[in-house]
């Protein structure tokens, strides 16, 4: 039986359990993660909560699609244990949070363009983590500077709290889902698998000549050819998130670009 609640009770707060975070608007990017969750046979908490203090743009935060009664009925037929809706003012109850700072690496690539966001993230979710005391929780990886950032933030508070990565969840075009392409046009979607698509060319590019900078400065071209605005199309190493090196293990290549007007951000790992 799935409860709906909107606070964590002693009962639940001291349960072994494992969080996914979410804003809602459930897809299947988020199911992978629950899924991911159920092998851990252990109760699973989902929260939904669109975060405000994570969008820089008050028009973003007012047209972020939110469709609770969907996602509860999802939720529900997941079997999930509990779903946690909480109210603002529970999440930032006066004088019960503290404001994370995301540091260097959180002003970089996504926080470039979105100042302040990160922060934002890493405060409701140290917040939330205070909140559902869980024993690990699932982020995907699609959300690649978030995850590498939530995970330093678990280190540097000495947090005990396993950080599992699921796995990015592609529609068949290859257009890695997102509650945001709701917002998307049939014509937008065709679009917008194009961001994939270049990311896959620059892997391969750089695989063949082992040059970063050329094999990113063709993915500007190719963004250019197909009329998409580009905010960033970079390589770091994963596991640091710095520029690579010749000890570097992972690459990942990291972009954002708008179709439709609507932001969206993928990545892809290389393995060397
Ligand atoms: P949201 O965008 O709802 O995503 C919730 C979780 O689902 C995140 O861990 C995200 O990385 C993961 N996710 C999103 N799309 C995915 C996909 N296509 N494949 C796999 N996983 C995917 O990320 C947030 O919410 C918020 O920043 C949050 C962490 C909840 C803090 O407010």
């Amino acid at each position: 039986m799935t409860q709906v609640i909107e606070k964590i009770d002693n009962e639940i707060y001291n349960l072994e359990k494992v969080f996914i975070p979410t804003m809602g608007a459930l897809h299947d990017g988020h199911i992978s993660l629950i899924n991911d969750a159920k092998k851990l046979n252990l109760p699973i908490v989902v929260s939904i909560f669109v975060n405000p203090k994570q969008f820089n743009d008050k028009n973003d935060f007012k047209n972020y699609p939110r469709n609770i009664i969907n996602d509860i009925e999802i939720l529900t037929s997941l079997q999930v244990d509990f779903v946690l809706t909480p109210k603002s003012d529970y999440v930032y109850e006066r004088n019960k949070y503290s404001k994370i700072s995301s540091g260097h690496i959180g002003t970089l690539f996504e926080g470039k363009f979105r100042p302040g966001h990160f922060d934002g993230v890493l405060t409701v979710v140290k917040r939330l983590f205070e909140i559902v005391n869980p024993n690990t929780a699932i982020f995907g990886a699609k959300d690649a500077q978030q995850l590498f950032l939530i995970k330093q933030m678990v280190k540097d508070h000495n947090l005990k709290i396993t950080i599992l990565e699921g796995s990015t969840v592609r529609e068949k075009n290859g257009l890695a889902m997102s509650s945001r392409n709701q917002l998307l046009s049939n014509t937008g979607k065709e679009q917008a698998k194009k961001i994939y698509q270049n990311l896959l060319y620059v892997s391969k590019l750089f695989l063949k000549t082992k040059d970063f900078s050329f094999a990113i400065e063709e993915g500007l071209e190719k963004y250019k050819a197909s009329n998409l605005k580009v905010d960033y199309l970079e390589v770091v190493n994963k596991e640091t998130f710095n520029i690579p090196d010749e000890n570097t293990k992972e690459l990942l290549f990291l972009t954002a670009a708008y179709v439709d007007n609507i932001r969206l951000i993928d990545n892809l790992k290389v393995e060397l």
